[in-house]
Formats: structure tokens, C-alpha cells, sequence
């Protein structure tokens, strides 16, 4: 995790400086706008920036938008005017931080900058399998794809390889390909030279050159267009990239592993993905099973996350009683860990007594049918009550539901609908134009840039 601070260290942000530090954050720190970008461009490991309100913070997101530079901003000031907070926060600042710093606010930032949690529990053979499997291949070179359904821990696989590798002592850098428009993946993948467009002001690196000596994820990489599916090939081929506009190809020394959530082959073989390329990347395969087909992690999954939340959130650990383990065992878990991680994290906000019972457990899934049941037609209950409604209503209705459901993960929404996540987001956007509330993306999950997604 490294965060890069503009603005002075003397004071309260370095108090703020110094909780982060200890939360094992590496900082780095300059004294103005333009020593900051030229930091950003040089290293393209940042996940994120603090930024005084002191400073022209709409001058620097926007400087950021037009350098394609990815990385969410957090203004931060003492005894701040409010007017100017709520102009960083449109100017499109992701947080406002008052100071002096409340270590929890602090924590709560830095791990929603993080993404998610990079524990990886597994206790069902099923899964065991698929670990040792990738713990047998991690000190390899080869590139790795790991497939499996939404939600079902293949970033947390991919970062138990890295750290398993050789490379564990080198960067480990993640790339979303999904959550980043086309426009801006080519430069946050390949960097760009100066004047290589527009807003080019000068070089930047990509998460190419960021990742030499380690590891480079290219989460979601069956939603990159063709275009950058065949520049992306050249890089993975030759181990050197072409930076946008740059005269001559930069070595770098990366391993590549790459997720998706599609059936890659089934891709390939309708032409959306390039055949070449997916013989690249799928040295060797690995397909993280959906939950419900290991329910031996079920519990202890679930007791993990238990632990987790009410530590984050600061209350006395509580266990699950056998009642909500029975429970959460009869799940069909079409968000995989991710819902079972939702819904315990809201199990804990929601318990009463010393543990955390059945009441506690609100769930939208549907159960397991017994296994006589299962060749069954689904049934149409509950339907009759929407005739009479538009379906663009009931449709608008269901997916702001459902995002409420998953905390507004917009990847585990998409899943539990069966759309793809730009149908969800283009959705999304329509309703936000429209005037319509829609719920904002969970702490967890990184968001670049107000505008990249809604
Ligand atoms: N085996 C596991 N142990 C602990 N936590 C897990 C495990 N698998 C998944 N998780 C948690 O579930 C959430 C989803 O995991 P992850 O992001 O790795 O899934 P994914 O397959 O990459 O999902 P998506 O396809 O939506 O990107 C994360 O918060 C992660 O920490
Ligand atoms: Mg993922």
C-alpha cells in the first residue's frame, strides 16, 4: 500500500502520516502539485493520494483525468471551510479527511484504497486442491489464468501466488481491466511519453514498467477490446512494451497472472478474444470453484469474516451459533465469498447479544433446493404482484435492490442479475442522469475517479 502525500509534514498530516505508517502504509511526500504528479508518473504504484485542501485539489484530479493517471485522491485539512470540502469533493476528490486524523477514519481509507482483505482461507478438499495446485506452479515463471464465477477469490488466489513466488519480495500490481474505461487502459497499462496526447504534460509510466522485478494482475482481462488484446499479446510475447507515443519498446521483467470471470475459451471460439493471446496467458489454468460447490469453507469462511468486521468496526469478536452456520450452509451464494462476505459483514453490524444468531442473517439468495427438487422448473411466485408495472420499472427496481443487497459492489450485482458489468453500469449511469439515488460503491472496492464509474 503506498500513499503519496502533497502538502506539509509538520503538522496534523503528519500525525496522519504517522498512523498510516504504522498500519503499514509506505509514504512518500512532496511539497507541491506538480512534484507530486511528476512522482505519480514516475511510479505507478500509488494507490493513493493525500492531498491538503490548501492546494488546487480540482486542479489535480483534473490534471490526473487528463494524464489518464488512475488513482484516487483524498483532500484533507484542519478546521477546513466546508464550502471548499464539498467543492474537492465534486472537483472529484474520492473522501475528505478532517484533521487532526481519527485513526479509524484513517484505517477505514487506507483499506478501501486497498481493496479487500488478501487472507485466503480454505478448508474444503475441493479447494485445498486448487491451492496446492497453485502453490506447486507460484515459484514457476509462467503465466497463470485463474477462472472461476464472480466473487469466488481469484484476486485472493493471484496474490497467494505472488507471495509464493520468487518475485515475493518485488511489487505485486493489480489492473482491473473492467473498471477502466478503453480510453485510459492503453496508458495505465503501457505509460506514455510526453505529448503523446492532449494532456500528455510529460512521461508516465504504466503498470507494466511499475510491476518490473514482480508480479502484474490483469484482473477481468476478457473485457479489454481487440485492439489493446493485440498490443497486450506483444507485451506478454516479447516482455517489452511500447509507451504511448514513445519511439523505442521498454524491457520489463513481469509475470503475468490474469483473471476472468467469462468462459475464456467459449470467448475465444465466438472471435471476442484472441486465440494467440489466450495460448499466452493460459499456461497454466486455474478454476477457482463456485462456493456452493465447497461447502466445507462455508463455516469457516464465515468465521473469519466474523473476526474481520468486528474488528474493523471496533466491536467485542462475536462467534456464529450453529443455527446461523446452518443457515448460511443452505445458500446458494451466487456472489460466492463476496455475498457470504456482505452478508456476514452486515451480520455483525446487526447482532444484538454476545453472538451472532440467525435473526442476524439477512439473505436474498435462494436456498439449496433438496436434491428431488432440483430437475424442477423454477416457480413464477411472487411475479403476479409486478403485473401492472412498466418493465423498465421493475427492472430499474430490481437492480437498485440488488445493489443494495451486495453494498453497492457493482461486480457482484452484475453477477446476481447475469449481465455483464457495463450493461450494469450504463444502467446505472442512465439512472444517475435521470435524477435517480443510485447507491454508491462500498468502501472496499477502489474506484478511480468520480465519472470512471458511477
Ligand atoms: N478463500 C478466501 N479466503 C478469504 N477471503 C476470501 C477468499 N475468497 C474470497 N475472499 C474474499 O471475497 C472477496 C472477493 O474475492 P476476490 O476479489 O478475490 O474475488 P474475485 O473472484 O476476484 O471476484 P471478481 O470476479 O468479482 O473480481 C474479497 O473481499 C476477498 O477478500
Ligand atoms: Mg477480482
Amino acid at each position: 500500500m503506498r500513499v503519496l502525500i502533497i502538502g506539509s509534514l509538520a503538522g496534523e498530516l503528519g500525525q496522519a502520516a504517522r498512523m498510516a505508517i504504522a498500519r503499514g502504509a509506505k509514504l512518500d511526500q512532496t511539497e507541491s502539485l506538480e512534484a507530486g504528479l511528476e512522482r505519480l508518473r514516475n511510479d505507478g504504484r500509488f494507490d493513493l493520494v493525500l492531498c491538503e485542501l490548501a492546494y488546487d485539489i480540482a486542479a489535480l484530479v483534473a490534471a490526473l483525468a487528463a494524464e489518464r493517471m488512475v488513482v484516487p485522491v483524498v483532500a484533507c485539512a484542519v478546521n477546513p471551510d466546508p464550502e471548499a470540502a464539498v467543492r474537492a469533493i465534486r472537483a472529484g476528490a474520492r473522501e475528505f479527511l478532517p484533521l487532526p486524523p481519527d485513526p479509524d477514519m484513517i484505517a477505514a481509507i487506507l483499506q478501501a484504497a486497498d481493496g479487500e482483505s488478501h487472507v485466503l482461507v480454505a478448508r474444503d478438499p475441493v479447494m485445498l486442491a486448487t491451492v496446492r495446485r497453485a502453490e506447486q506452479i507460484a515459484a514457476a515463471e509462467a503465466s497463470v489464468l485463474i477462472s472461476g464465477e464472480s466473487g469466488t477469490g481469484k484476486e485472493v488466489l493471484a496474490r497467494h501466488i505472488h507471495r509464493r513466488s520468487r518475485r515475493a519480495g518485488g511489487p505485486f500490481v493489480a489492473l482491473n481491466c473492467a473498471a477502466i474505461p478503453d480510453t485510459l487502459l492503453e496508458s495505465e497499462l503501457f505509460g506514455h511519453e510526453k505529448g503523446a496526447f492532449s494532456g500528455a504534460l510529460a512521461r508516465r509510466i504504466g503498470k507494466f514498467e511499475a510491476a518490473d522485478g514482480g508480479t502484474l494482475l490483469l484482473d477481468e482481462v476478457s473485457e479489454m477490446e481487440p485492439r489493446l488484446q493485440a498490443k497486450l499479446l506483444r507485451a506478454v510475447q516479447e516482455r517489452e512494451i511500447d509507451r504511448l507515443g514513445g519511439s523505442a519498446p521498454v524491457k520489463v521483467n513481469v509475470r503475468i497472472l490474469a483473471t476472468t470471470n467469462r468462459d475464456l475459451a467459449a470467448e475465444v471460439a465466438c472471435g471476442r478474444f484472441r486465440e494467440d493471446l489466450y495460448f499466452r496467458l493460459n499456461v497454466v489454468a486455474l478454476c477457482i470453484p463456485p462456493l456452493r460447490d465447497r461447502p466445507g469453507d462455508i463455516a469457516p469462511l464465515a468465521q473469519h469474516f466474523a473476526r474481520h468486521y468486528a474488528e474493523v468496526n471496533g466491536l467485542p469478536p462475536r462467534s456464529l451459533t450453529p443455527a446461523a452456520l446452518a443457515l448460511l450452509a443452505q445458500q446458494r451464494w451466487r456472489g460466492n465469498v463476496r455475498e457470504l462476505e456482505n452478508t456476514i459483514h452486515r451480520a455483525v453490524l446487526l447482532a444484538a447479544g454476545e453472538a451472532i444468531g440467525a435473526e442476524a442473517i439477512e439473505l436474498i439468495g435462494e436456498r439449496v433446493p433438496p436434491a428431488q427438487a432440483r430437475a424442477a422448473e423454477p416457480r413464477a411466485e411472487g411475479v403476479a404482484s409486478l403485473v401492472g408495472q412498466r418493465m423498465e420499472d421493475v427492472e430499474r427496481q430490481l437492480i437498485l435492490e440488488t445493489l443494495n443487497h451486495t453494498l453497492g459492489n457493482r461486480t457482484h450485482a452484475a453477477t446476481i442479475l447475469g449481465i455483464s458489468i457495463r450493461a450494469l453500469r450504463n444502467k446505472l449511469r442512465d439512472y444517475a442522469a435521470h435524477g435517480v439515488a443510485v447507491p454508491p460503491p462500498p468502501a472496499g472496492v477502489a474506484t478511480p475517479f468520480a465519472g470512471v464509474e458511477v
